[in-house]
């Protein structure tokens, strides 16, 4: 069993380093992020909160396939890889990631998927909360300027925003997440942590592939 636990703030490289760590070792890839940012998505869509979006929430499918996202419910079936990523939907996330409920309902399907598959899965919990018993966990972090110029530069050519406005939201999401009662972003004590602001891709990618070569 190989499973691999990759958490950090926003912006710090995880998913980018995730998908090729999965094609590298023929590991599934989960991105938890995304199945947030998808309840946010619904919360939103539907104008939904407390009961209204827990009953919704249960009654619809999170489906992530070939890095695609899509929701299915009984009348409803929609893609909604790119629409999860708006400045709208990170702006209300962290607000929804802290709700109780919501967070009980991903740790189920996260913690099955986890049992079943060889895993690299990135978020915020990961480590301490969904897999604690990881084979390795890897806690990756970068200056939240740094963060904030990776992110703009992925956003920028689609989206209305400025530098400015990246940076803001990511300073906010930190502070929610890292002070959310509930399976808050924390480093496991026996989480590996990579600074990766004047890291390469390549570099991050070869640290941990390091490290992956010795537990596997
Ligand atoms: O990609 P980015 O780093 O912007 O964030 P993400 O991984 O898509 O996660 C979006 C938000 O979901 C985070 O800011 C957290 O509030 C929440 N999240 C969480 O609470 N727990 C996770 N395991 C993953 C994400």
């Amino acid at each position: 069993m190989l499973r691999i636990a990759i958490d950090g703030p926003a912006g710090s490289g995880k998913s980018t380093i995730s998908k090729i760590l999965a094609e590298k070792y023929d590991l599934m890839y989960l991105d938890t992020g995304a199945m947030y940012r998808t309840c946010t998505y619904i919360a939103l869509k539907y104008k939904l909160k407390d009961n209204n979006l827990i009953k919704k929430l249960k009654e619809t499918d999170i489906i992530l396939k070939n890095n695609k996202v899509f929701i299915k419910s009984d009348n409803d079936f929609e893609e909604i890889t790119d629409k999860i990523r708006t400045v709208e939907v990170s702006k209300n996330v962290s607000k929804i990631a802290a709700i109780p409920e919501i967070r009980q309902i991903l740790m189920k399907k996260q913690q099955q998927i986890a049992a079943e598959n060889n895993v690299i899965m990135d978020g915020r919990d990961i480590g301490t909360v969904i897999i604690p018993d990881a084979e390795l966990k890897i806690f990756l972090t970068a200056k939240a300027e740094k963060r904030a110029l990776r992110r703009f530069e992925e956003i920028k050519n689609t989206q209305k925003t400025t530098y400015e406005e990246v940076l803001k939201d990511i300073k906010m999401r930190d502070f929610n997440d890292i002070n959310r009662k509930i399976s808050p972003l924390t480093k496991a004590d026996d989480a590996i942590e990579i600074d990766t602001s004047n890291m390469s891709i390549n570099d991050v990618i070869n640290e941990i592939s390091n490290l992956i070569e010795k537990v596997k």
